[in-house]
């Protein structure tokens, strides 16, 4: 049995992580900080936190592995400096604090084409986080890279919205890596992953899930 802790539990990824977590016997707690209330359930521990000032001395850090579906826009987030704090310096802080308390594994939802030598500034900031993870020497580390994601959201993203529609129709001429993925396959991916902890490092690409 195995607490997973879940950064982003209120987002398109991480709301099906959660729900995949609640259901599955493996899982007998699920710990999710978020800065906005989750509803209840009798397994899950939702500690809200300001994401900015994580302090790392709560007992709640102690699990046993933990799946990462932080993300912004730099759009919504204001700037690329506001965005790299959400992508890169928050999965980082939750995993250094996980790691302290004794987690064993990470599963980062991270993106197609993350490169931390990108000419492009998102694609870039996601290889640096996957890079830096890495680093930090967990037992069973998983990178999971999807192209655009189609999930429930309760915001519009026009361009998003855009891509989904186009990849829909062109689904048939575009290869596998680019095509639309729904937010439950990510999700399922880096649970599995998460809960098995198998040694090493292990990247998922989109076209695997
Ligand atoms: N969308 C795509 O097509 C796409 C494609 C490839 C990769 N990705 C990557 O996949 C990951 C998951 O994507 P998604 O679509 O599930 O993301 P999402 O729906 O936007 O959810 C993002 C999560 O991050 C949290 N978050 C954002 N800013 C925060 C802040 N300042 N403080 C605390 N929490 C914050 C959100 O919390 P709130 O609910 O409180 O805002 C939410 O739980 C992201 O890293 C994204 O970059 C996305």
């Amino acid at each position: 049995m195995a607490r997973v802790l879940i950064a982003g539990a209120t987002g398109a990824v991480g709301q099906e992580v959660l729900r995949l977590a609640l259901a599955d016997s493996q899982v007998e707690r699920v710990v999710a900080p978020t800065r906005r209330a989750l509803s209840p359930h009798p397994r899950l521990e939702n500690p809200l936190v300001d994401y900015a000032s994580l302090s790392g001395s709560e007992p709640w850090w102690e699990v046993d592995a933990v799946i990462c579906t932080l993300g912004t826009t730099i759009g919504k987030a204001g700037s690329q400096e506001a965005f790299r704090r959400v992508d890169r310096d928050y999965p980082l802080a939750v995993a250094r604090h996980a790691l302290m308390h004794g987690a064993r594994s990470y599963a980062l939802n991270s993106s197609v084409g993350a490169d931390a030598g990108s000419k492009t500034f998102y694609l870039r900031t996601k290889g640096e986080v996957e890079r830096d993870l890495d680093a930090l020497g967990y037992c069973s580390y998983t990178i999971v890279r999807p192209s655009v994601i189609w999930g429930e959201r309760q915001e519009v993203r026009l361009g998003e919205s855009l891509a989904i529609f186009a990849l829909t129709a062109l689904r048939p001429v575009v290869p596998r890596r680019y095509r639309v993925v729904p937010a439950v396959r990510i999700a399922k991916a880096l649970l599995d992953r998460a809960l098995a902890g198998v040694p090493g490092r292990k990247v998922l690409e989109s076209e695997q899930l």
